[in-house]
């Protein structure tokens, strides 16, 4: 994304200017996100996609500051928050919350599911009594649980409807921006389908914005404005959504748009093979992070590595070959 309208920016629920993180392990340093430019407007929910290990996960953990940035800055509405304190942070955290993959991990299964979602009101001191109970039943019938099961503790729903609690209860304190990381990927495909068309009416009907992290670009279509594709830490591509399904620029994205199954006359559609005939260069480390991968790659591509570029047909693409 553009670095010069993000420095610029005061309008934005989050932006991240040149976010870096590295982990340090007894196998030496991974740099899970390298350089991140990334902003979220009100309204322009923005996608995370990229294979296993791309630093989604970590990008979206640092833009909530759960954890620091090696470097770089974090924005939350037009403040600098990268170096706040965790009581600093917690009127801003009720505005964001969070979903994760594992609907039941992120549910105390000691409390019912009533329970659940009254929890975070508490915490935060947020309306009292029968009040807080209202806001709370209120909850999860927007999401489709009914009253029936509000008393029950959660393994006794299915997967499908424990994800429709985690989400009333990240609802809970009423926030402008919802991160979402893998949020239907451990759900049967018609299950998911049904947790889509909520995220879907929530975001319509309450104003909703999302930072929605899949692996899968067709769930992310579905959701969001525009889209970040990253591959080993870095944005290969950004887009608006329409655009980069309709001409996608980078060989990455080619490769993952190619890779969305298609339901044929035949049945779904065979995954294509990953290409993996690129070149690969004497001095690992430096040039293009794809070469070894890309089919279109070229010496130039071993010496130099591309950084993002703004095309002149819009979106933004680090890549010497895309035009
Ligand atoms: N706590 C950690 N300690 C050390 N390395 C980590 C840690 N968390 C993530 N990593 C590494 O950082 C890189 C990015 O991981 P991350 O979980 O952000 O990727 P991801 O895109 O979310 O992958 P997935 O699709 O599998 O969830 C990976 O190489 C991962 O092994
Ligand atoms: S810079 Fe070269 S290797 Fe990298 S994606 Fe583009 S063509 Fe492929
Ligand atoms: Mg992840």
């Amino acid at each position: 994304m553009a670095i010069a309208e993000i420095l610029s920016d005061r309008t934005s629920l989050v932006k991240v200017e040149h976010m870096t993180h590295e982990f340090r392990s007894g196998r030496g340093k991974i740099v899970a996100c390298d350089g991140l430019n990334l902003m979220v407007r009100k309204g322009e929910s923005l996608g995370l996609v990229g294979e296993s290990g791309s630093g989604k996960s970590t990008a979206i953990r640092l833009m909530q500051r759960f954890m620091r940035p090696s470097q770089g800055k974090i924005w939350w509405q037009g403040h600098d928050v990268t170096r706040w304190s965790e009581r600093r942070l917690k009127p801003y955290r009720q505005k964001m919350g969070f979903v994760s993959q594992d609907p039941y991990g992120s549910l105390f299964p000691n409390r019912t599911i009533l329970g659940n979602v009254i929890e975070p009101l508490i915490i935060h001191g947020i309306a009292e009594g029968p009040e807080r109970m209202r806001r709370a039943e209120a909850l999860m019938d927007r999401v489709g649980i009914a009253a029936i099961h509000q008393q029950v503790f959660p393994h006794e729903l299915s997967g499908g409807q424990q994800q429709r609690v985690a989400i009333a209860r990240a609802m809970a304190l009423g926030p402008d921006l919802l991160m979402l990381d893998e949020a239907v990927s451990s759900l049967d495909v018609s299950i998911q389908a049904q947790i889509i068309n909520l995220l879907q009416d929530l975001k319509a009907d309450l104003d909703l914005t999302y930072v929605f992290v899949s692996h899968n670009l067709a769930v992310v279509r579905l959701l969001c404005e525009s889209v970040a594709v990253m591959y080993l830490g870095r944005v290969v591509e950004f887009n608006r959504t329409e655009a980069l399904f309709a001409t996608p620029r980078h060989p990455y994205t080619k490769m993952l748009i190619q890779s969305i199954p298609r339901l044929t006359d035949e049945g779904v559609s065979a995954l294509p093979e990953d290409p993996g005939r690129g070149l690969i260069g004497e001095n690992s480390g430096t040039g293009c992070a794809y070469a070894a991968r890309c089919p279109l790659a070229v010496e130039r591509c071993l010496a130099e590595a591309p950084g993002l570029r703004q095309l002149p047909s819009g979106g933004e693409v680090a890549c010497h070959q895309a035009k």
